[in-house]
This record gives structure tokens, C-alpha cells and sequence, in this order.
């Protein structure tokens, strides 16, 4: 049976003013899938979810299950079920875990797949400081935060920008378990990271970007195989 597709695009191209950033981006993410889009510093990875999310303009089409979502509002998008997790990891640090937590639902009246005890399932220890200031959480524990807050949304897929940038291996490997968790039970991930290791691990497949294109589309055993996307786009 052939994958749902979740997420298509299909040849986009943003601009900074006049700098033209992504320069014919073509992706795919299908249901339940993990798909990492890997680079070094500045190949454009946060522009493009953030052209998806239209934050930045886009000029291309994307579809979201199906239907057009280019040339939509940034909220309206999300209220689709196409989470986003920015790489700032911004929490409210005065409001408790527990708030920060609801903030991310879509309506307090419907509940969706994640209930808050789903989430303190998947990371106990934001149970246990359910009622303490977010603001208390180390670094680690607040990229956690910020991916459990979008999952309060429903999203059918969640993309995630560097959520081990920064972190103690410890924490790596947290935030490893958690997503491969949070696509379990079916939500699909487009995860943006720079490093290897959690991609090559948890990912179904991968893409490559490298000043604004797409370099190399394949799974972790065909990234293996090819030594030359490695040492020319993703080692330093
Ligand atoms: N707001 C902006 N205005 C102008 N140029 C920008 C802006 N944001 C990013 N750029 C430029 O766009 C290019 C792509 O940046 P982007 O942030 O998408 O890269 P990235 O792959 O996410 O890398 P990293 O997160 O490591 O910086 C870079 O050359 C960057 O300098
Ligand atoms: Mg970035």
C-alpha cells in the first residue's frame, strides 16, 4: 500500500528581500514518518519549515493532506493539524508547566489524541513539576516542554527545528526516545537537525539541503553509502 502523503512540496523557492534563500525545494513526508532534512549552518533548513509555515513567503505549491496550504496565514495552517517547533524554544517562564501545556491546545472544549496525561506519560518529569514555573526547567527540559506543548495541538505532523542543538548527550537521548514515541502513535515528524547521530538513528528518511537546494534524498543506509554528501555538505 502506497504511503499517505502528508506533506508535499514541490519546488519552492523564499527570498529575503532580495536574497533568493531556498532555490527549488522539493520534499515529502508521508503519515507516521520520520524524515530528518540534515545541513550545515545556513543551508537554509529553517527557512523552509518556515516558508511551510508561511512565515516567510512562499513561491512553489505545498500540500498538506491534500489540499493547498501556500498562500494560508501561519495560524490558520497550524489550526490544520501541521505543528511547528521553532528553534528558539520559546516557553512562557512565569506561567507553570502545566499552562504552558494548554496554551498549545487548539480548543479547550475539544480535546485532542494527546491528553495531558498522555504527555506526562511520554516525559514523567514534566508531571512532576506540573504546578512549578516553567522558567525553573533547565534548557533540555524546556525544548521537551515546547515539543509536548505542540503535541497538545493534534498535529498530524510536527516539525522540529534543532531540538538537541545545545544539549548534554543525556538530554540527546531524551529527546531521541520522545519522538520516536510521538511517531508511534502515528504522528509523522520532520525533524531539522544538523548532527548525525539521532537522525541517522530514528529517521525513515532523509534529505540533505545545501545552499537552499536539495543535494541528496535517501535512507540512512544510502547516506552510508555515499561518503562525498557527507564529507562535502554535512561534515565541518
Ligand atoms: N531573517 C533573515 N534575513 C535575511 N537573511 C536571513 C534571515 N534568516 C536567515 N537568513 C539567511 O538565509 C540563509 C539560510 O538560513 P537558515 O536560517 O534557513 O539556515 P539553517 O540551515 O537553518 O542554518 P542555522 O540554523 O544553522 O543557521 C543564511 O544565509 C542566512 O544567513
Ligand atoms: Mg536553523
Amino acid at each position: 500500500m502506497a504511503l499517505r502523503i502528508m506533506l508535499d512540496v514541490n519546488d519552492l523557492h523564499a527570498y529575503y528581500g532580495k536574497s533568493h534563500i531556498l532555490q527549488g525545494i522539493s520534499l515529502r513526508v508521508g503519515a507516521g514518518e520520520i524524515v530528518s532534512l540534515l545541513g550545515r549552518n545556513g543551508a537554509g533548513r529553517s527557512t523552509t519549515v518556515r516558508t511551510i509555515m508561511g512565515e516567510v513567503t512562499p513561491v512553489g505549491d505545498i500540500h498538506f493532506k491534500g489540499e493547498r496550504i501556500d498562500g494560508l496565514r501561519t495560524h490558520e495552517i497550524a489550526r490544520r493539524g501541521l505543528g511547528y517547533v521553532p528553534e528558539d524554544r520559546a516557553i512562557f517562564p512565569g506561567l507553570t508547566v502545566r499552562e504552558n501545556l494548554l496554551l498549545g491546545m487548539k480548543s479547550a472544549r475539544r480535546p485532542g489524541r494527546w491528553s495531558l496525561g498522555d504527555v506526562f506519560g511520554l516525559f514523567p518529569l514534566l508531571g512532576e513539576r506540573e504546578h512549578a514555573p516553567g522558567g525553573v526547567l533547565s534548557g533540555g527540559e524546556q525544548q521537551m516542554l515546547t515539543i509536548c506543548r505542540s503535541l497538545m495541538g493534534d498535529p498530524d505532523l510536527l516539525m522540529i527545528d534543532e531540538p538537541t542543538e545545545g544539549l548534554a548527550p543525556m538530554m540527546v537521548a531524551l529527546v531521541r526516545g520522545l519522538l520516536e514515541k510521538i511517531a508511534a502513535r502515528g504522528t509523522a515528524i520532520l525533524l531539522i537537525e544538523q548532527k548525525l547521530t539521532i537522525a541517522l538513528a530514528i529517521s525513515h528518511r532523509l534529505y540533505v539541503m545545501g545552499h537552499g537546494r536539495i543535494v541528496f534524498e535517501g535512507s540512512a543506509r544510502e547516506l552510508g553509502e555515499q561518503p562525498r554528501v557527507r564529507s562535502e555538505w554535512l561534515e565541518v
